[in-house]
């Protein structure tokens, strides 16, 4: 079953914001990390019509057909992958799609994922305690929630959701056990810590904790992102968008220690780091919506929205690809153009 294809669209966040912030130009190749709903991909390959091409992933495979149903006009020039963007290299590197003009990161889950409930993700409707963004992981919210400690717990909710009263939640979970409904959370969480205080829900914080920690949301980021710098060309764009302060804070100190030159502690005499910068930041300032956009789409409230250029020439790829012998050569700056439009469609239509 498609999942919730009859529920309202996910509106993509920050959309022109992304796609001047990729500078999507005719042409261009890009690849959309977390193609979700596939609204930001629909508006990279319309801005890059005639010629560009466009690699989406997702690690849910119910957003990979949601992507493909919506995407179906555009299947001669976008592949559909479904696999986690922290093998992003790997994924890029068996599908010969790089060197690529921008990649871009929207964190976090869909409109789609919020609003199902059997998914677990939200405390909005009643359903089990999952969370799992991909059907091939092991642990579900549930099975932290009964098996870990409280002081694990409490160090959990305290570290993946900046949550100050975690040794309250932590102990009355504890208390409450087994827990593995949505609701049943949330309710164990109001009884730790009262209602709601202002406009935030009490279990805001525990559930963002228990979905990072199920998906590795963090250190999978933090992988891709290393990634994502060696696959972008010369100019290239790296666009990532978060919406809370863990992702943000991640994607903020990359993209600033990548855009250094040495990175040695202020008193070493001499360079011994050997740090050169690989990055130029776009934005100083991070770009968040118009309040007009908030107005009609709530969930962008919290979006940040961070942009860098790669200004290396990367080379490594080239010797590796003619060393396969792949048959397109390095042309000027590092790009070249593989042959890639025959075997785009014939992996779309496989998927
Ligand atoms: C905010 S949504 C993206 C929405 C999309 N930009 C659009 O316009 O429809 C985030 C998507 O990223 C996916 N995702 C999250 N972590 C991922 C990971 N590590 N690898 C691949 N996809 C991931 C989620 O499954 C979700 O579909």
């Amino acid at each position: 079953m498609i999942m919730n294809m009859i529920a309202p669209a996910h509106i993509p966040v920050l959309l022109q914001e992304t796609i001047e912030a990729l500078a999507v130009q005719p042409g261009g190749r890009y690849i959309d990390c977390t193609v979700g709903a596939g609204g930001h991909a629909a508006a990279i390959l319309d801005h890059s019509s005639p010629g560009g091409q466009l690699l989406g992933i997702d690690t849910d495979p119910e957003a990979i057909k949601v992507a493909k149903a919506r995407l179906e006009a555009y299947s001669d020039s976008c592949l559909l992958i479904n696999e986690n963007f922290v093998n992003l290299e790997a994924i890029c590197i068996k599908y010969d799609f790089l060197p690529v003009h921008g990649i871009l990161f929207d964190l976090g889950l869909s409109s789609l994922q919020l609003d199902s409930s059997e998914r677990g993700f939200s405390f909005q409707h009643d359903g089990p305690l999952d969370m799992r963004l991909s059907p091939g992981q092991k642990i579900t919210a549930a099975d932290i929630v009964n098996t870990f400690s409280e002081s694990e717990l409490a160090h959990l909710i305290r570290t993946y959701g900046e949550e100050s009263y975690s040794h309250r939640i932590a102990r009355h979970i504890v208390q409450q056990r087994p827990i593995n409904t949505t609701l049943g959370l949330a309710w164990t969480i109001e009884r730790a810590i009262g209602e709601r205080r202002g406009r935030i829900h009490p279990a805001t914080k525990t559930f963002q904790a228990l979905r990072i920690a199920v998906n590795q949301e963090l250190e999978h980021l933090e992988t891709a992102l290393k990634q994502a710098i060696s696959l972008i060309g010369f100019k290239g764009r790296l666009v990532v968008i978060s919406y809370h302060s863990l992702e943000d804070r991640i994607v903020k100190r990359f993209m600033q220690q990548e855009s250094k030159g040495c990175i040695c502690p202020p008193e070493t005499p001499t360079c011994v780091c050997g740090h050169t910068a690989r990055l130029r930041l776009i934005t100083k300032k991070v770009v968040t919506p118009f309040s007009t956009e908030i107005q009609t789409n709530p969930r962008s409230r919290s979006a940040k929205l961070r942009v860098a250029e790669n200004i290396i020439i990367q080379d490594e790829y080239y010797k590796t690809i003619e060393e396969n012998g792949f048959s397109d050569k390095l042309t000027v700056n590092g790009w070249r153009r593989p042959a890639l439009l025959q075997k785009l469609r014939v992996t779309f239509s496989a998927l």
